[in-house]
């Protein structure tokens, strides 16, 4: 009898079963059983009797650091740590239409320079492909394209010896191996495409990048297992009416995941965004009530942004809290801090905070600024001219000192910032640089900071 191409495995308990049902019978789930390719070849260790013994080497045998290949694109080489891993894969995720095809198509035709730079688009035709190449001025650009959804067929023109050094699967929902009958997209496909053509980057030597779309859900679409089963996860964000993207590692097996590579959408493609700072503070009207720059660090790098509030009488019973680009439940520690220890009080206002541009601040160092900013709305005073700030807020109205100060300081120095508020527990000595420090220990000293 033939073996059957796939079987039902219950995602819950992992029972396997040769047809579908609501119900796994093992452990009893509901509507846990999906769809998967029944492996080629079972388990060879616990089929035959003796298996190949393995040979154990060393741990401080040969080799040294990994040989990485550099895109020629800084932000994307910050980002991977320092270059692409040859036999690597690398998950690229973002929503639709954020230009994650604008930005492998430009590294594919960067790379194809020196060595074999294959694309394949399951979305798009070869048409397509060359007009878009057009428009990012590579339309020379030595690339091998291919139109292909059949993940059977790419295996077997990518699984033989130097048949290239890096492949761009666009994208990985489109893909499908024959055998299984789920759909496209689904779970069971994605896995079982990602897993045939990883296994064979591996066997190969090339570097793999897949693209996969995020769902509504903000998670890469289909499984959270294929975040498990490549080397490293990238997220392309950005707001869709603003012009700038950010590339963000959320998992790296070789690298840093802290660190954030900028582009700019043009025209003619993603360009690299050297001084980030300049481009979120471009369009800062500084004598604002209600605005901070907030002195940032993302990964190795200092990053400056502006920090907006408004504060208005509120006609609702619960006012309103909302944010854009930082956390919400840190906006109500910080009202009822300044409430608890500065005499402030937000009950009959809403109060409605931005970080310009899009960006969106994780660090707790944003805590000063956002009071700045505060305080500012709710007095209707500008801060200081040329003034940034930072540093971490605690419960008790204490003002903490953040990490990298002299960082922070440097790079607003260099955008010609010439004052700053920040911690007075171990911030850098005067006279390093030429700024003007306003130290705060409480927050109450914030306060009168600001007053005119
Ligand atoms: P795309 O790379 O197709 O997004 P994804 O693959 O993530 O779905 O990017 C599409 C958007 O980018 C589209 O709205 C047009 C815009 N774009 C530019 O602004 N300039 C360009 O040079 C290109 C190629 C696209
Ligand atoms: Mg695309």
């Amino acid at each position: 009898m033939a073996r059957p191409t796939s079987v039902f495995v219950c995602q819950e308990c992992g029972a396997v079963y040769p047809k579908w049902s609501g119900r796994c019978d093992a452990c009893l789930a509901w509507n846990t059983l999906i769809e998967e390719a029944a492996a080629a070849d079972g388990h060879p260790g616990r089929e035959r009797g003796h298996a190949r013994r393995l040979a154990f080497v060393p741990l401080d045998g040969e080799g040294g650091p990994l040989a990485r290949r550099g895109t020629g694109l800084d932000e994307l080489d910050r980002v991977t740590g320092g270059g692409l891993v040859p036999g690597s894969a690398i998950l690229i995720g973002g929503d639709p239409g954020i230009g994650k095809s604008t930005l492998l198509l430009q590294v594919a035709a960067r790379l194809s320079g020196s060595m074999t730079a294959v694309y394949i688009s399951g979305e798009e035709a070869i048409g397509q492909l060359r007009l878009r190449a057009t428009r990012l001025g590579v339309r020379t650009a030595p690339v091998q394209l291919a139109a292909a959804t059949a993940v059977n067929e790419i295996a077997a023109s990518l699984d033989v010896a130097k048949a290239a050094d890096v492949v761009v699967i666009d994208s990985i929902q489109t893909m499908f191996i024959d055998g299984l009958e789920s759909a496209p997209g689904t779970v069971a496909q994605v896995r079982a495409s990602a897993q045939a053509l990883i296994r064979i980057a591996k066997r190969r030597g090339f570097v793999l990048l897949l693209v996969g779309h995020v769902t509504k859900e903000g998670t890469i679409a289909g499984p959270r297992v294929l975040e498990h089963m490549v080397d490293a996860v990238l997220y392309f964000e950005g707001e869709r009416g603003h012009q700038f993207r950010i590339l963000r590692a959320v998992k790296n097996r070789f690298g840093p995941t802290d660190e954030i590579g900028v582009f700019e959408m043009t025209d003619a493609g993603l360009q690299e965004v050297r001084n980030p700072s300049a481009l979120f503070l471009a369009e800062r009207e500084s004598q604002v009530p209600g605005s901070a720059v907030f002195a940032g660090i993302e990964g190795t790098r200092p990053v400056l942004v502006e920090i907006q509030a408004l504060i208005a009488p509120s006609p609702l019973g619960t006012p309103r809290r909302t944010v854009v680009g930082w956390d919400s439940g840190r906006l109500a520690m910080l009202l009822a801090v300044l409430e608890a220890r500065c005499g402030m009080s937000f009950g009959a206002a809403d109060v409605f905070l931005n970080v310009a541009g899009g960006f969106r601040v994780a660090e707790p160092a944003a805590d000063l600024a956002v009071a700045a900013a505060i305080v500012s709305a709710a007095s209707g005073n500008a801060l200081p001219p040329d003034t940034v700030v930072f540093g971490e807020v605690g419960l008790a109205g204490e003002v903490r000192a953040v990490a990298r100060a002299d960082a922070r300081l440097k790079e607003a120095a260099k955008l010609g910032f010439t004052q700053a508020i920040l911690p007075s527990r171990r911030a850098p000595a005067d006279g390093t640089l030429d700024m003007r420090l306003h130290r705060v220990g409480l927050l109450s000293e914030l306060l009168t900071t600001l007053k005119p």
